[in-house]
């Protein structure tokens, strides 16, 4: 494993060793057990989107780890006036020993894996938000205890959530079923990776995905940088959302979670949100544990 690219680069054993490693990672950062594994490394952290839960926790890790996160702001960067991608991946590859970046296209962070010589990570394209999805894992397996034959509900948006949550749900081997509305299904590559998969559904009912759920996943209905389809988005999501009605037929211990910003009452009500809160804060304290494993394994 050279970058985190998207989890379809890489294999079961791949994506449950990285969990195994942030269970170690976490147990040695609640007891206070130093590790610094990345000692004199430096991160550089390319932001083109707003972040609290990838800026922090990759930040705050790197130095947990020993190492320095570079906070990088598209807007400040030459990036931003429009120096290319391939030059700046060049160039970094230069002083630091990794870059983090959160961008649109998933090109460009192809691209920068591509043309710089150092690990790149994915924290979120429009395409996939694999860090995200790694964390996810890791906390359904706190909870259950395993992940093989759960099965996953995602309902909302075929989004970046949507297409890594298939991926790394199927590659770790659980049951996928979404409910995404017309018109919003996940992406092409996607749809060919998992209908291979004898235990993939796409479906329009959330309901129907829904029932015997051992999790059950959203996100938001517009995505960073789809603000203007609010409007539109809010009609077509409508019937979409994590409610008591929906929870009343997943499983009786059936979790919840969402990787945040949440907007209540649209994807997900209040009283849910609130009733899974410890699961879904865990979700996000998982993203530190998760990531620190993708650093030490990348740059270690
Ligand atoms: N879930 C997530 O990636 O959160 P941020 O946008 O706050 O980083
Ligand atoms: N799908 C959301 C995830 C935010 C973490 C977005 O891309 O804005």
């Amino acid at each position: 494993m050279k970058h985190l690219l998207k989890l379809s680069d890489l294999t079961k054993k791949e994506i449950l060793s990285l969990l195994n490693l942030a269970d170690q990672l976490k147990y040695e950062h609640k007891h206070g057990i130093p590790h610094s594994l990345l000692k004199g490394k430096t991160l550089g952290m390319i932001f083109q989107k707003s972040s609290t839960r990838t800026r922090v926790s990759f930040e705050a890790g790197m130095y947990q780890l020993g190492g320095y996160a570079m906070f990088l702001s598209s807007n400040d960067l030459q990036i931003g006036r429009g120096e290319p991608v391939e030059d700046t991946a060049r160039t970094l590859s230069r002083y630091i020993d990794g870059i983090m970046i959160r961008t649109f296209e998933q090109k460009e962070v192809e691209s920068l894996a591509e043309y710089g010589n150092i690990p790149v990570i994915n924290g979120l394209t429009d395409f996939a938000h694999p860090c995200q999805v790694l964390a996810d894992l890791m906390t359904v397996r706190e909870y259950k205890n395993r992940l093989d034959g759960l099965k996953l509900c995602y309902i909302g948006d075929g989004n970046n959530m949507a297409n890594s949550l298939t991926v790394g749900g199927l590659k770790v081997g659980m049951k996928v079923s979404l409910a995404i509305p017309k018109g919003y299904e996940p992406d092409e590559k996607v749809l060919a990776f998992a209908e291979s998969h004898s235990d993939f559904e796409l479906l329009h009912e959330p309901m129907v995905a829904a029932t015997n759920a051992d999790v059950v996943i959203t996100d938001v209905w517009a995505s960073m940088g789809m603000e203007k389809e609010q409007e539109q988005r809010i009609a077509d999501f409508k019937g979409y959302q994590v409610n008591r009605e929906l929870m009343a037929v997943a499983k009786p211990d059936a979790m919840v979670m969402h990787c945040l910003p949440a907007h209540r009452e649209e994807e997900i009500t209040t009283e849910i949100f609130e009733k899974h809160a410890k699961e879904i804060f865990d979700e996000a304290e998982n993203r530190l544990h998760a990531q620190k494993a993708v650093l030490v394994k990348l740059m270690g």
